[in-house]
């Protein structure tokens, strides 16, 4: 055993429920060990959530098969071997690793195939329950570390599962203009109006399949794309320009920032060598149709995309009514079979009771 490690034996059981994030500020770039090539703003979601319970033993001996993974009650191979290897390079960071065996149980509160992207809320809950094994190993971490080192563990996963930590907005990645902004983890960000505390979020399902370039190799093409210097440049400033909006309650700028920073994320993969192309006809459809819809009620309402053909039609809670029999007559007739999913502003993480 490694010395500052107990020697022994504990078993138990814990579990967290974590929500995913949509980015207003993109992250899209990163150098080896998952650090951003510019920071990133993104808003907690509340019903996207993936819930993890995992039953350990710790002790001598123990590790020697470190993992049993279920998703939705099934064994489930490629993720299982995904979350190996994540623990195998975590060892360092979580030395109690090396001797626990783990039976993981997954599930998520959104449906399968719904083209909500979920490492953020999955590496979220993993990372939340290894901070929580290595406290009941361990013994506590100091006051304020705990959320800290789950966003730690989670970016090393996926990078926008940082930004999953915090109820409201999460900030990931340095910047000057925030002292405590950081590479390695996120942090909570609370600069914001009250106008902002009921935003909702409907996620418009345009097409739920696997998309034909993944988030990874998106970034990698990130790395010969002939503008990425101007966009890490535009993130940045797009950041604090965000950061004034946010403050006042200036809706309008707002919008027409997320909107810049969804348009400028389709431009790069446009851009990049080989250059390809994610929205589908119906995604413009549904941009169209946002932008007249807002000139025309001058609705709080605009978009924002993640890497995939899907809309987020971001909204005021006070304009639900209008935006609400909006989507019903005007846009629900491009998504695939006429989904959506309603969410909105979320209150972080949840312990679960063993
Ligand atoms: C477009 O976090 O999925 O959603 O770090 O490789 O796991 P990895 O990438 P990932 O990238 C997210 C990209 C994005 C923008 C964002 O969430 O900021």
């Amino acid at each position: 055993m490694t010395p500052e490690l107990p020697d022994q034996a504990h078993s138990g059981t814990l579990g967290w429920s974590c929500p995913s994030n949509i980015a207003l500020i993109k992250y899209w770039g990163k150098k080896p060990g998952q650090i951003p090539m510019n920071p990133s703003l993104s808003m907690t979601l509340q019903e996207a959530r993936t819930r993890m319970r995992i039953q350990y033993a710790y002790g001598p001996g123990q590790g020697s098969r470190r993992l049993r993974f279920r998703f939705e009650g099934k064994e489930a191979p490629a993720f299982e071997q995904r979350i190996s290897n994540y623990l195998a390079g975590l060892v360092s960071e979580l030395p109690v690793l090396s001797h626990t065996y783990l039976e993981i149980d997954s599930e998520n509160s959104f449906p399968h195939s719904s083209g909500i992207a979920s490492s953020a809320s999955a590496f979220g809950a993993l990372a939340l329950c290894l901070v929580q094994l290595e406290e009941e190993i361990r013994g506590p971490l100091e006051q304020g570390q705990f959320l800290q080192k789950a966003s730690h563990l989670a970016r090393l996963g996926s990078g926008s599962a940082s930004r999953s930590m915090y109820p409201g907005f999460a900030l990931w990645g340095k910047h000057e203009a925030w002292e405590d902004s950081s590479n390695e983890f996120a942090i909570p960000y609370q600069n914001y109006h009250r106008s902002f505390l009921d935003i909702r979020d409907a996620i418009l399902v345009v097409e739920s399949g696997a998309k034909p370039v993944s988030s990874s190799a998106g970034h990698s093409l990130m790395e010969t794309n002939p503008f990425a210097r101007e966009r890490f440049a535009q993130a940045r400033e797009n950041l604090e320009r965000l950061h004034a909006t946010t403050g006042e309650g200036d809706w309008q700028g707002f919008i027409e920032l997320m909107e810049e920073e969804a348009l400028s994320l389709h431009a790069m993969m446009m851009t990049g060598r080989p250059g390809y192309l994610l929205m589908q006809p119906a995604t413009l459809s549904i941009l169209q149709g946002i932008r007249a819809f807002r000139q025309e009620t001058r609705c709080r309402v605009g978009f924002t995309l993640d890497a995939g053909a899907n809309v987020h039609l971001m909204y005021a809670g006070e304009d639900a009514p209008l935006v609400e029999a909006f989507i019903s007559s005007d846009l629900l007739r491009h998504c695939e079979n006429g989904r959506f999913i309603r969410d909105r502003m979320g209150e972080g993480p949840q312990k679960l009771e063993p």
